[in-house]
């Protein structure tokens, strides 16, 4: 062992000269994996001399213990990996001389499948796209303008509060919603158009069975001279009738959201009760799938639209939730628990 061999200063250890050698000529020598089992004993294993030295180490002074330690480590690790590399060669040319026996069964292929809110959520854009809809994307970091102050959104929201929002900085955040996109396609696209945003949108929320830090969500936005609530609720039903089925009903309940004037919140008749009530729509009979509303006039201000000019609706609904009331899945969590019994139940629909 030349490196060792250099700087022997205490008797014992200078016995380890020669060892790393001599190992060499061994391994060079070595034909099967028992013989290399054999040799790894014999300068590895605890009766091996650098077993033996190993244990010694720390009867020697604190100087030496280090230099030693450091030494017949490096010499350990250097032994180690010759032997592995040694028995993949060994292993493979062992492998190589095995018959072929066409007689044993096929080694079984696993496939992995699309993840449910993704399968989901092509679904839901496929319904949009038949209805004409063109799908647009936007950043997941996006700028306070974006998120909040283009959509209307004043400063004293408690959506712009440090506690439900991931601020990188003063500026930019990890958009709370898709709604921003709807600016961006505004500043992209003329009007008339129609389009739909799918992507991940993250709050600062407990972790628990209907919320996650991280979501999906669709938004959709249409922008056209004379665009009015009925256009909002004719396509929501239809989209409804193709999602969930034509024998659900939908409802707008009156809501608020800075960014559309009137603003709804939209409900899906429940599939299991039938609008009787159950433990599935909390005894009301109805399950919400999503914010809506025509466009704010201030929001197509801030684009450069004219209000007097076009008009608009927007959406917006939660994918995981979506996914939820259609399968019955009751936990949120399950979307991110990476359990391949839970994801592969989705394998059929696409
Ligand atoms: N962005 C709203 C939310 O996340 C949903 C919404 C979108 C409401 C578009 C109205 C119009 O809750």
């Amino acid at each position: 062992m030349e490196r060792v061999g250099a700087i022997v200063t205490f008797p014992d250890f200078e016995r380890l000269e020669g060892y790393f050698s001599s190992f060499k000529e061994d391994l060079v020598a070595v034909k099967t994996i028992d013989e290399l089992n054999r040799i790894k004993g014999k300068y590895l294993g605890r009766n091996s001399l650098l077993g033996e030295l190993l244990s010694k180490l720390r009867e020697l002074p604190q100087e030496e213990k280090k230099k030693w330690g450091q030494k017949m480590n490096m010499l350990k690790t250097e032994m180690e990996d010759m032997l592995k590399e040694k028995y993949h060669v060994l292993h493979f040319e062992k492998e190589k001389r095995k018959p072929l026996d066409i007689t044993l069964p096929g080694k079984k292929q696993w496939t992995g499948t699309f993840h449910p809110v993704l399968i989901v959520r092509d679904q839901i854009l496929a319904i949009f796209r038949s209805f004409g809809f063109r799908v647009e994307s936007g950043p997941e970091i996006e700028s306070d303008f974006y998120n909040f102050e283009a959509l209307n959104i004043s400063s004293d929201h408690p959506a712009r509060d440090d506690q439900d929002s991931f601020y990188l900085n003063e500026k930019w955040l990890l958009r709370t919603h898709t709604s921003p996109a709807q600016i961006r396609t505004m500043q992209k696209l003329t009007p008339p158009f129609k389009a739909v945003v799918p992507g991940r949108c993250y709050r600062r929320d407990a972790f628990d069975a209907t919320h996650s830090p991280m979501f999906h969500q669709i938004e959709g936005l249409v922008v056209a001279p004379g665009i009015s609530m009925g256009d909002l609720k004719g396509t929501i039903e239809a989209f409804v009738h193709r999602f969930f089925g034509k024998e659900r009903r939908t409802r707008f309940r009156p809501s608020y959201f800075p960014f559309t004037e009137p603003s709804a919140e939209v409900d899906v008749s429940c599939g299991v009760c039938w609008g009787e009530g159950c433990r599935a729509c909390g005894h009301t009979g109805w399950l919400e799938i999503m914010g809506a509303g025509l466009v704010h006039p201030q929001v197509f201000l801030n684009v450069g639209y004219d209000p007097e000019v076009v008009q608009g609706f927007a959406f917006g609904m939660g994918i995981e939730r979506i996914a939820m009331l259609k399968f019955g899945v009751t936990d949120i969590r399950w979307f991110l628990e990476n359990d391949v019994a839970f994801l592969e139940q989705f394998k059929t629909l696409r």
